[in-house]
């Protein structure tokens, strides 16, 4: 089995690009190998590969310079996964995407089924629904992630922003009104191997159904619970203040509620999601 994966220098790339090796022959490209902005070069390095499954972990990220940056994050997260998407449907090749809970408005009271009606908040949301409906509409073989607070111990995220900034300060204020799950980029990685295997076993014996599915640890925390834990956890003296969002204004609007059920990934694939703060400790102890 030859899988392409694309957005081999992200978060969730970089696990990918060591946790599927097992697998089959992975082929793992980064940003300066294939670039999404460049449709015509993104479907000819499909075309030359010719992959049995794609990963694509590359994605257009900046939440909020998204807002200003409408074209070029449609262009990454809409028209170069549409590229995807036909050039799989050619080859009869799998597509494994990730997405996120920001398709959804938040408003919810409970943990968003992957059924739940979206309505995007933000730009980067909107960009990042229109992939999903390119790949639906393709007709390609599909797996859609739908993953959220991604954290890993390589790139920028929550938890080293925390860990940098609870070293330096005696206090920080964190807003505590969005809920979610922060999710380990190795976790992910190591749900995808799986689910890659048992849909390559499926779509084999013609019994594969796409689908989406969300993809988060277990449990749930505000950004203010995340970042108290991350500083008792690494044993750091900061005081982590509580705030609501209407005191952190920023460009793209969040939702307030970013749970989401992992009911059907758990029943299709018989995968059980770890709490997030078991992995949370497992990235610290990666970080020391
Ligand atoms: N991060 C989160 O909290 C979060 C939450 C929910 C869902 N997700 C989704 O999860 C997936 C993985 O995210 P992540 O956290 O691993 O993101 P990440 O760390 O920001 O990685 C994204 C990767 O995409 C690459 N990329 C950006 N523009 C590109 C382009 N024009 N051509 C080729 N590659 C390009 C980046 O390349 P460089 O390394 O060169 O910059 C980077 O390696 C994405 O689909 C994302 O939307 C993430």
């Amino acid at each position: 089995m030859k899988i392409l994966l694309i957005g081999s220098n992200g978060q969730v790339g970089w696990e990918l690009a060591r946790t599927l090796l097992p697998l089959g022959e992975v082929v793992a490209l980064n940003r300066d190998q294939v670039d999404l902005t460049d449709l015509e070069k993104l479907r000819q390095t499909v075309q030359t590969i010719r992959p049995d499954v794609i990963v694509n972990a590359a994605a257009y990220t900046a939440v909020d310079k998204a807002e200003t940056e409408r074209d070029l994050a449609f262009l990454i997260n809409a028209q170069a996964v549409d590229v995807l998407a036909q050039e799989a449907k050619k080859l009869n090749a799998l597509l494994i995407h990730y997405s996120t809970d920001y398709v959804f408005d938040g408003t919810k009271d409970a943990p968003y089924f992957e059924n739940d009606a979206t309505n995007p908040l933000n730009v980067y949301g909107e960009s990042k629904l229109a992939g999903e409906l390119a790949i639906q509409a393709s007709g390609a073989d599909y797996v859609i992630c739908r993953t959220t607070w991604v954290f890993a111990a390589r790139g920028n995220n929550f938890v080293k922003s925390i860990l940098r900034l609870a070293a330096e300060r005696d206090k920080l204020n964190i807003v505590a009104d969005q809920i979610g799950a922060p999710t380990w980029a190795r976790l992910i990685a190591e749900t995808t191997a799986p689910i890659l295997r048992q849909a390559q076993l499926e779509r084999g014996a013609n019994t594969f159904e796409s689908g989406i599915f969300n993809l988060t640890s277990a449990g749930e925390t505000s950004w203010h619970g995340f970042a108290e834990k991350i500083v008792e956890l690494a044993e750091i003296n900061c005081v982590i203040n509580p705030i609501p969002t209407s005191d952190y204004p920023t460009p793209a609007k969040r939702p307030a509620n970013s749970r989401l059920s992992t009911d059907h990934l758990t029943q299709r694939f018989g995968l059980t999601m770890p709490t997030w703060e078991t992995t949370l400790k497992l990235c610290l102890e990666e970080l020391k």
